[in-house]
């Protein structure tokens, strides 16, 4: 098989989206557009990326890494010709090439393969799409026989070419040997006084090859951005694609149309998601796994049967089997919680242990810690872990009962069974079942006199 070189166009200054970013570095589901297609082309099994950009080109470079990408720069936009001909010299003679927009990015894998397995020395690959108002676009000429014969741009056309509902994606696959004879032929003597890229259409079909047409299943794939408003249309597309996704696989949402995801969801069966949760990163759900309205879950494992309630925040967390979670909770990287644990309302973990079992039921900071099976951490309980410099471990044993507004001055160890009297600031290691109380001892002085307002 003939090795495929993908070339995506991202020199434009996307200048409606009113932005100091580049627009292919405007994000859809958390990820750059840009990134989105090279996703794509490497799904396709490209063996090189060409990223032809202008505009911004040293912050698209520095944000967009890979061994497969190489970088042309297009010091002046002349054209989509003009920025394909910028790669010429990059592209082996052998090499099928399919060209893409990192201005339009939900483009599915499944549609381009058909469109690349369409292409040889003798046929072009034309991806169109047909819409109801085709204003703006490049227009499909086809002849009497209904085969296609060039694309005449928007600016270009007749006033009856015009009402030609089939447009030009911009997308297209050929060899690279026909580009490299073609693009330096173009001639920029047309309305914009652009090279166009659709020219090679009426070059093709005056050299007696065929121009195959694909269309992708649905518009919103060849929909490209050029504002704000567009971009969010593009970006509530793709997550309802998502929300249908987890409900084909098992998840029961309160409503699909809030919840997101930006990055990737693994779910098992009888999931539930309550309104305005969003997922980041690497996420995995196991079965029976139900979240709460408003949560944030990022980069983080919840087993079977656990319950994050309302308003929780979940990052760099594992979550053991039928734990629970909040509501108002915020576990941070490093904590792990297992099996039938509970963290409750405005507790926050960072880097912590927790062994089966164990309850963190209110108003907690727990960091930097382990603790056992079976231990209960009252409410107030913090962890001081901290001297302004250094962090330091606090080392909680099996059944250790931590009264209320308990401070654990780090590096300290309570072995297993003891019991902390409320209020307590614990310095010094406890040993096994012992009490360990560490407050003013309470006085209480008999007939105390108010004072008296004076007159
Ligand atoms: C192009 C097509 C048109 C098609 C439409 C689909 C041509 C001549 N026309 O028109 O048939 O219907 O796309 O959206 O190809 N770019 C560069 N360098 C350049 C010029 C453009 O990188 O010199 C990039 C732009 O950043 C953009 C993309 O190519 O991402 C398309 O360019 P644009 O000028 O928007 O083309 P259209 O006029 O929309
Ligand atoms: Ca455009």
């Amino acid at each position: 098989m003939r090795p495929l070189h993908v070339v995506i166009l991202a020199a434009g200054q996307g200048s409606r989206m009113k932005s100091a970013l580049p627009k292919v570095l405007h994000k859809i589901a958390g990820l750059p557009m840009l990134h989105h297609v090279i996703g794509t082309a490497r799904r396709l099994g490209a063996e090189n990326i060409h990223g032809v950009i202008g505009h911004g080109a040293d912050l698209v470079r520095a944000e967009t890494q890979g061994d497969d990408l190489q970088w042309v720069l297009q010091e002046q936009q002349l054209g989509t010709g003009h920025a394909v001909a910028q790669t010429l010299p990059n592209l082996p003679d052998n090499a099928r090439v399919l060209v893409l927009y990192g201005d339009v990015p939900l483009i599915r894998t499944d549609t381009l393969q058909q469109l690349v397995a369409g292409i040889d020395d003798q046929t072009l690959g034309l991806l169109t799409v047909t819409l109801d108002n085709p204003d703006g676009y490049g227009r499909i000429l086809r002849d009497g026989a209904g085969e296609v014969t060039a694309i005449v741009e928007q600016k270009d056309a007749t006033a009856e070419q015009k009402l030609i509902c089939e447009v030009n994606t911009g997308i297209l696959a050929v060899s690279a040997a026909r580009l490299k004879s073609w693009l330096p032929q173009l001639s920029n003597r047309n309305a914009q006084g652009e090279y166009y890229l659709t020219d090679i259409i009426a070059m093709a079909v005056g050299e007696s090859m065929a121009v195959r047409v694909n269309q992708p299943e649905n518009p919103y794939e060849v929909q490209g951005v050029n504002n704000r408003l567009q971009l969010a249309e593009l970006e509530r597309w793709f997550q309802r694609q998502e929300a249908d996704r987890l409900m084909t696989e098992g998840a029961t949402l309160a409503d699909p149309g809030r919840v997101d995801v930006r990055g990737k969801l693994t779910i098992g069966n009888d999931i539930l998601i309550d309104i305005n949760v969003v997922f980041e990163g690497e996420v995995e759900l196991a079965d029976g796994v139900s979240i709460g309205p408003g949560c944030v879950i990022r980069d983080s494992r919840i087993a079977a049967g656990a319950v994050i309630h309302a308003h929780s925040i979940v990052d760099g967390a594992e979550v053991g089997v039928a734990a629970q979670v909040g509501p108002f909770a915020r576990l941070r990287p490093g904590t792990r919680l297992a099996a039938d644990t509970k963290v409750g309302n405005f507790v926050e973990t960072k880097k912590a242990i927790v062994g089966e079992g164990s309850k963190i039921s209110h108003l907690s900071y727990v960091g930097d810690a382990s603790l056992g099976r079976n231990v209960n951490v009252g409410a107030g309980t913090i962890t001081c872990n901290y001297d302004g410099v250094n962090k330091f471990q606090t080392v909680i044993g099996d059944g250790v009962f931590v009264g209320s507004n308990t401070a654990l001055v780090a590096p300290v160890t309570v072995a297993e069974g003891a019991t902390i009297g409320a209020g307590s600031t614990i310095t010094r290691d406890i040993n096994a079942r012992e009490l360990a109380v560490a407050r003013g001892r309470q006085r209480n002085l008999a007939d105390w006199a108010r004072p008296e307002k004076k007159s």
